[in-house]
């Protein structure tokens, strides 16, 4: 399924792109972890949540005594969307469409059908959107377990560690 995703042209996204970011990490695995789309180092490794973001996240699960390894890792959108940064050459994040995620959407789905994760969490809106619709509000449902979905068991939303990240002081983070 990864490689099938090297080539996908579902949406434009894959001609701002370096290359299709796909999941990775045990399957089956207990754990799965949806974030948005891979970001400006991601795109380059090939690989989801290296970067500063992925670094919140390896602390998080470690503080939480999880072992990343043994969690599968992905995002709702497998390409990096991004805009040139006014001045330089900095390529800055945009936010993914509704279409753009729903492109994606059955690469998800097959991820979670070799998954078959016990726990599903959403990190962020793109995450929760893509599954959970865009009514949900993660402000509002975050860390509440959600057993009403047929994507796993339990279904947990919570921020994503990029907005951790962007809050303007170590109190608000
Ligand atoms: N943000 C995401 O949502 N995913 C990544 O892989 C990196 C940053």
């Amino acid at each position: 399924v990864a490689a099938a995703s090297k080539v996908c042209r579902g949406c434009g996204l894959w001609r701002l792109g370096t290359q299709t970011v796909f999941g990775e990490g045990p399957t089956p695995s207990r754990m799965m972890l949806v974030g948005e789309q891979p970001g400006d180092q991601e795109d380059f490794a090939g690989r989801p949540f290296v970067g500063p973001a992925g670094e919140l996240l390896d602390r998080a699960l470690a503080e939480a005594g999880i072992d990343r390894s043994q969690v599968y890792v992905t995002n709702a959108v497998k390409h990096f969307k991004w805009e040139p940064a006014p001045r330089g050459k900095r390529r800055i994040h945009a936010k993914p469409s509704g279409l753009e995620i729903r492109a994606c959407r059955p690469w998800l789905e097959r991820e979670l059908t070799l998954v078959a994760p016990k726990v599903l969490v959403l990190l962020g809106a793109s995450a929760a959107q893509s599954l959970l619709g865009s009514a949900f509000r993660v402000t509002r449902e975050r860390g509440r377990l959600l057993t009403e979905y047929s994507f796993a068991p339990s279904v947990v939303a919570t921020f994503h560690p990029s907005s951790v990240l962007r809050a303007p002081d170590e109190a608000a983070r």
